[in-house]
């Protein structure tokens, strides 16, 4: 810590933020939202900036973490801080420190050279410019998330929100998959930012972690066919920022990058990604019925709110999408998700078959068995063309999408599309690629056939063909 070591007894549900603060007294970093959100506990962890508001103190045994009592002293200012001083960067001070490091590691980070083109503003985005696009910054919480409605103390640094478990850190693959087969509530945490959000909430309550961070799951390495195979354990900023992925796979760059925020894609897992849940606002709300939550208690987002949700391939049990950038870019490359079973049983499960629909078994997102852990996603040869990824959502920093459109498309009009944010998984459709020479018309009555959008959401139908046509033209240019 800051170039001190320090050993510590902790009780294991406590965040590395708590740990800063509560237990080693460094109050520089700061409480925001406790979710993610907001950046004000960013700090370095072996030189990458992360949120330890999700990460558990123990994910980080034996590493280096520089906090901005490690930055700099008032005597002796980092630059950063410095040119924060000088040009009144301050604001109020509370998430000032956040923002030095997001500064101080924004140019620095691999995966933001150069920018994708369509990820450059430009039209009304660019008149309004940066300073405008970040005034959206702010994203509502539920209300019972503020200090004064929540159920347990947050200082107590104890993560006291957190249903107790028990912890493991699996060596071999096969020995975290039979770790949680022997345990019936037992997970996998890789980098944790959707896990521990949730464990947080008490939607999530495993009384078992296995942690698989140790595991030699890392590499993006070349295939015998000419593809990749990229390991579970790869961080999004280091898939996004492989000059193989640029080059040959740029759609899933570029769906990565219009993800999360630098802080979470230096700690999420290619894995994770895509395993991470739902943001329907019922399955977050839990005095709310939800049948993703709690099997058969009824689904609140049908005749509720349902701005963000699904419009194609829902059911009576839950209209709720999948969140993921990086799956709709999958599921246009034709993924495989490896895995290994606790017998060392491996199997390869064709993207399209990886997430489900709703159905009347919402609760169940994919078809993973619950002891079966991903080794490697892998992409077969590229399939050249232009690569383009374009996301509308409410605002220009990081959200979650309306409808992502992910395409490749070749000199000649063919190609592939896949969309995301309109559904319980990535979709695309056979009938919809062979008609995409025709057209973002064409392609768009294809993919949306069979849409049963809600009044709420029934917005989302002009923006596919509109995003997708913008896309062909991105594509031709
Ligand atoms: C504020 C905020 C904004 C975000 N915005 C976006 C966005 O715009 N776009 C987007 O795509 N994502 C977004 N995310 C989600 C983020 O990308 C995910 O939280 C992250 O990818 C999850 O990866 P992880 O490694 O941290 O997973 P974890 O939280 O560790 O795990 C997630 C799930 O995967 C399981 N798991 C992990 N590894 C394995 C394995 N090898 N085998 C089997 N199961 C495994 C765990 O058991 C758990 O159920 C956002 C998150 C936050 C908090
Ligand atoms: S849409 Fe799905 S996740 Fe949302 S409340 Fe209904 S069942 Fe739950
Ligand atoms: S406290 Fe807001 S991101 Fe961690």
């Amino acid at each position: 810590m800051n170039g001190q070591s320090h050993t510590l007894e902790l009780d294991n549900r406590t965040t590395l933020l708590d740990t800063l603060r509560e237990h080693l007294h460094l109050t520089g970093t700061k409480k925001g939202c406790d979710h993610g959100q907001c950046g004000a506990c960013t700090v370095l962890v072996n030189g990458e900036r992360i949120n330890s508001c999700l990460t558990l103190a123990l994910l980080t045994h034996n590493q280096k973490v520089t906090t901005i009592e490690g930055l700099g002293t008032p005597t002796r200012m980092h630059p950063m801080q410095t040119a924060f001083v000088k040009h009144d960067g301050y604001q109020c001070g509370y998430c000032t420190p956040g923002r030095v490091f997001r500064r101080r590691h924004a140019r620095r980070d691999p995966a933001r050279r150069p920018e994708p083109c369509h990820r450059r503003p430009h039209g009304q985005a660019a008149a309004l410019g940066r300073r405008t696009a970040r005034a959206h910054e702010r994203q509502h919480l539920p209300l019972r998330r503020l200090l004064q409605h929540r159920r347990c103390d947050r200082r107590s640094g104890r993560g006291a929100d957190m249903k107790p478990f028990t912890y493991e850190r699996a060596s071999t693959p096969a020995e975290a998959a039979a770790a949680v087969a022997r345990n019936p509530e037992a997970k996998f945490i890789a980098g944790g930012t959707n896990l521990l959000d949730l464990m947080k909430l008490q939607i999530e309550a495993p009384a078992h972690l296995v942690d698989v961070n140790a595991l030699a799951l890392d590499k993006i390495e070349a295939t015998p066919e000419g593809g990749l195979r990229i390991g579970a354990m790869v961080r999004n900023t280091a898939l996004a920022a492989d000059d193989r992925v640029r080059r040959d796979y740029a759609v899933l760059s570029r769906a990565l990058l219009a993800g999360a925020s630098g802080q979470l894609r230096n700690r999420a897992t290619t894995a994770g990604n895509l395993l991470q849940r739902t943001r329907c606002p019922y399955f977050y709300d839990t005095d709310q019925p939800c049948n993703k939550r709690r099997p058969g208690s009824g689904c609140s987002a049908i005749g509720g709110f349902s701005r963000q949700l699904a419009i194609v391939g829902s059911s009576q049990a839950c209209i709720a999408t999948h969140p993921s950038d990086m799956a709709v870019a999958m599921r246009v490359l034709d993924a495989g998700v490896e895995t290994v079973r606790p017998d060392g049983a491996r199997r390869v499960i064709p993207i399209a078959d990886f997430h489900r629909l709703p159905g009347d078994t919402p609760h169940i997102d994919t078809n993973l068995q619950r002891d079966e852990l991903i080794t490697a996603v892998t992409l077969p040869r590229p399939a050249g063309g232009m690569h383009v990824y374009r996301k509308v959502r409410d605002r220009a920093s990081y959200a979650f999408a309306l409808v992502s459109v992910a395409a490749i498309v070749q000199r000649d009009g063919t190609g592939r599309v896949a969309l995301g944010g309109v559904a319980h998984k990535p979709w695309r459709d056979a009938a919809a690629d062979a008609a995409l020479p025709q057209g973002a018309k064409a392609a768009t009555a294809r993919l949306l056939a069979d849409a049963r959008p809600t009044d709420h959401n029934a917005f989302k139908v002009p923006p596919v063909e509109r995003t997708l046509a913008a896309a062909l033209a991105q594509a031709r240019s």
